[in-house]
């Protein structure tokens, strides 16, 4: 069994304008499984939502496009079906709307979906985005066996991502919010939540990470340019959250793994794991439990395998060090026959140079970060257990 969690808020099209320069917005996370024996996607998700209705948007570091279904998307009776459940936009009732037309279609997070490319305001917490080209999407599809969790993704892309899941080649919000100079600081901070229906936070406009940020270690972003391919490496790549990263090692297996050798490492949360050249990969499976072994990648464990297995440490130069502890690191599911279950985040991508971490949620849950792009750093405080 494969799980993914998507990390989503609550965002509005369509709302009078305001202005504001920050805001703060909660997170929550639903974990989705894919079940492979039968292809069907289960979610958990319930929610209530004030009026008027937002829709739920699973906020991404590494996407750049925003769709939200359209209205239009119950007409046809093959796709009413599965967008009957989700919120839907409607351009008839915007004034601010403004066409476009452009045809486009996207793949996201179980969701199939193609229309038109629209500019509206976009509303996230009192911040209004002016002129965000959005697809509208007139057919939707899901493989969730009854509403999706979600009606539409919030881009965190620095850069425009490229991804072959998407020919809609739009800015993200964030680029949005930056290029109208809407925050009041070029600066979010991300605080996933690392249980589902814990709550998580969103802050744009400025660094929430408060009165702790003393233990907490700044890494400057760099540049790299993502391989031709359209590999799911390339993807993450290409939105711009890079680093260097000296080293992974595990803390009490001192020695044993190999000595100094720089990497680079990008954030993500759109990848639920953390993957690690074939090697490295190889070295800390092999020294994490000495039961288990290459087979068990992804291997659902035991939660009580916390308080036994080591802590592993991310060096990204000497002074800046996060050493997550398991109950940082082993995202915690909620498994349909097993009950509570940890799932240990270690998985490969498939990569030429062998140089590439990729920090997925497995590490994003254990920190608070906070993305400067004016100083092109990026800070990370680790949570407390
Ligand atoms: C639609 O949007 C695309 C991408 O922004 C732009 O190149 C094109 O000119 C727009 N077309 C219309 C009719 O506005
Ligand atoms: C996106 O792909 C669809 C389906 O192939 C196509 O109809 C549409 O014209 C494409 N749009 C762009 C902007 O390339
Ligand atoms: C939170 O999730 C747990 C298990 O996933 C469940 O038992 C509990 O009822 C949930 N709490 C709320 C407030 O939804
Ligand atoms: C975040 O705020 C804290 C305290 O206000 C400060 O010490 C820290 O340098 C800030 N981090 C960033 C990346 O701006």
């Amino acid at each position: 069994m494969l799980s993914n969690e998507i990390h989503t808020i609550l965002i509005f099209v369509l709302l009078p304008l305001c202005s504001a320069a920050i805001a703060t917005i909660p997170i929550k996370r639903t974990t989705i499984r894919f079940k492979f024996d039968d292809w069907q996607l289960y979610n958990e998700h319930v929610g209530t939502f004030q009026q008027p209705e937002p829709f739920t948007a699973s906020i991404d570091l590494s996407w750049s496009d925003t769709f939200v279904p359209s209205v239009e998307c119950m007409k046809d009776p093959t796709t009413a079906q599965y967008c009957r459940g989700q919120k839907k936009y409607d351009s008839s009732l915007s004034s601010t709307y403004q066409p476009n037309k452009t045809a486009t279609q996207i793949m996201y997070e179980g969701l199939s979906t193609s229309g038109r490319l629209s500019r509206d305001v976009l509303k996230i917490g009192d911040l209004d985005i002016r002129d965000q080209q959005f697809e509208e999407a007139t057919f939707w599809r899901s493989m969730y066996s009854n509403a999706a969790p979600l009606d539409s993704a919030l881009g965190l892309a620095r850069f425009q991502s490229r991804t072959p899941a998407s020919n809609a080649s739009t800015k993200s919000a964030l680029r949005n919010m930056l290029d109208q100079k809407i925050l009041s600081r070029p600066v979010f901070s991300l605080r996933l939540p690392r249980r589902d229906n814990k709550s998580g936070e969103l802050a744009l406009g400025y660094n929430s990470s408060g009165t702790q940020a003393q233990n907490a270690v700044t890494v400057p972003l760099i540049e790299a340019t993502p391989p031709e391919d359209l590999s799911q490496l390339s993807y993450y790549i290409s939105s711009g959250y890079i680093v260097r990263l000296d080293s992974v090692t595990i803390q009490s297996f001192p020695g044993n793994i190999r000595k100094h050798s720089t990497y680079r490492a990008v954030f993500t949360n759109s990848f639920s794991y953390i993957s690690l050249p074939a090697t490295l990969l190889a070295e800390i499976q092999t020294h994490l439990h000495p039961n288990l072994g290459m087979g068990d990648q992804l291997a659902d464990l035991d939660c009580l395998m916390r308080d036994e297995l080591p802590n592993i440490v991310f060096s990204f130069s000497k002074d800046a060090v996060i050493v997550l502890t398991p109950w940082n690191y082993l995202t915690e599911v909620q498994d349909i026959d097993k009950g509570k279950r940890c799932v240990l985040p270690f998985a490969y991508l498939p990569q030429a140079e062998e140089e590439w971490v990729v920090l997925g949620s497995a590490f994003m849950e254990g920190v608070h970060g906070v993305f400067d792009l004016e100083k092109g750093e990026v800070s990370l405080l680790r949570l407390d257990d």
